[in-house]
């Protein structure tokens, strides 16, 4: 673990935060034992910096690499696309092709602009939502990413984001005056969706939720948001930056009935090549020329032909149901070997993107044990699993093997209350906090 400490380190010493996203920083599963750093990435298999192999049976690049790391078929797409040039005074025809072909999987839409992360992808939607309705408002379920219009929920509020995902996201650095710009609602409470409605409802342009993050909607909340978006003329707007790509070859909201006027998507959809699309009706979509949404990175070739390629395989492939089954072996297997060993949790998520919760008497303690044994038996693990296609059944088995050996240790480690003493790093961070 040298190098991969060291380079920990050094990263501290030259970027604030230490990487560019909270997921990937090494106190999120336990600092002094995580790697931190990869040498090189290929399946779903991993080798550090000081050239440990590792199965990776845990975020998956955050949900990225949805067919697995260094994929032959996309790569050698954008291998093409690199040799002819990635970037050029013209544009790409493939982000047209791309256009015509996300309009193909969903009907509803017709059609897309691009960008390169899903954080902005989600801000490019709400821009042109808000040049739509000529509105401000916006009512939102979930996370979906770092900007203004989103952290200022929290502008003056005690923690309205603590229930969408990430708890302790401090809004410094966004204008006060975006205070109460941005309304919460939980998901399936279709109440509290119709209460912002009612008291808000003049001066909202945007109600944004993802389609799926724990359990499915319910039928009265799919109906529900759409006739809320009627009510009151805001712009209906599901985040498939997560979602999307893993039950199925396109946006989950497909699969449960929702009828939104624009769908986002990035993360899968290039599978760990940059991509970010903004998908919408025409009539919605054509805003985007009432403002002005403009970047020079976001007309290079790399990300479209990544897009294409990999929906391509996804769809010719039937990758999401495979997802679906890996999820669900993954999520049976926890239950199992959890009651097995008598260790309290919650089994949860969309099958493709599976978490277990330790409900412990110190659960980041746990987390970090976990992480820790599973490391010695080489594999990349957290109590997230996000499934790839990459992951064949032997590896669930092996995972899974491994993971009844975790879970013993850490039930010896409660009943004896040495659970603490066993762990060789930090136990995991929990939410937004500063690195020291
Ligand atoms: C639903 C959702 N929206 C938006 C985002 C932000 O995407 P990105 O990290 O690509 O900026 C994420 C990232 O996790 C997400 O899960």
């Amino acid at each position: 673990m040298n190098r991969s400490l060291s380079a920990q380190e050094r990263a501290k010493r030259v970027i604030p935060g230490m990487t560019q996203l909270l997921s990937k920083r090494p106190d999120m599963f336990s600092l002094g034992v995580w790697p931190g750093y990869y040498d090189k990435a290929k399946g779903c298999t991993v080798w550090d910096l000081d050239g440990n192999e590792y199965i990776d049976m845990s975020i998956s690049g955050i949900g990225a690499n949805v067919l697995g790391y260094a994929d032959d078929d996309v790569d050698d797409a954008v291998v093409g696309a690199i040799r002819n040039g990635s970037s050029s005074s013209l544009n790409c025809l493939e982000e047209v092709e791309l256009a015509e072909l996300l309009c193909e999987l969903h009907s509803w839409a017709g059609m897309a602009r691009f960008t390169r992360s899903g954080g902005e992808a989600m801000t490019v939607a709400v821009r042109i939502a808000r040049a739509h309705t000529g509105k401000d408002t916006v009512a939102f379920c979930g996370y979906h990413g770092w900007h203004d219009w989103y952290l200022a929920a929290n502008v003056g509020t005690e923690n309205a984001l603590g229930e969408h995902l990430i708890a302790g996201l401090d809004p410094c650095g966004v204008p006060k005056a975006l205070r109460g710009t941005a309304i919460p609602f939980r998901f399936n409470r279709l109440d509290e969706l119709e209460k912002i409605v009612r008291e808000h409802g003049k001066d909202l342009a945007v109600i944004v939720l993802e389609p799926i993050r724990n359990a499915p909607p319910t039928e009265d909340f799919v109906r529900g948001v759409r006739a809320a978006a009627d009510a009151c003329g805001a712009v209906l707007i599901v985040d498939e930056v997560s979602s999307g790509l893993r039950m199925n070859t396109g946006g989950a909201h497909l699969l449960f009935g929702f009828e939104p006027d624009m769908a986002v998507f990035s993360k899968a959809l290039g599978n760990g090549y940059p991509i970010g699309a903004v998908l919408g009706k025409e009539s919605v979509m054509q805003s985007a020329q009432k403002t002005f949404i403009s970047s020079t990175c976001w007309t290079e070739r790399i990300g479209p032909v990544a897009a294409l390629a990999t929906l391509r395989k996804h769809r010719r492939e039937n990758v999401g149901s495979r997802l679906m089954q890996l999820g669900r072996n993954v999520q049976d297997g926890w239950r199992h070997l959890l009651t097995k060993h008598g260790i309290k949790s919650d089994v949860n998520g969309m099958l493709p993107m599976s978490h277990l919760d330790f409900e412990t008497p110190c659960p980041q303690h746990t987390k970090a044990l976990f992480v820790q044994i599973m490391l010695e038996q080489g594999f990349l693990a957290s109590n997230l699993y996000y499934a790839m296609y990459a992951h064949r059944d032997e590896h669930v088995a092996r995972y899974l093997k491994s993971a009844d050996v975790a879970f013993g240790v850490i039930a010896e480690g409660l009943r004896n209350q040495s659970l603490e003493k066993m762990l060789k790093g930090l136990p995991s961070a929990t939410g937004f906090k500063r690195l020291t």
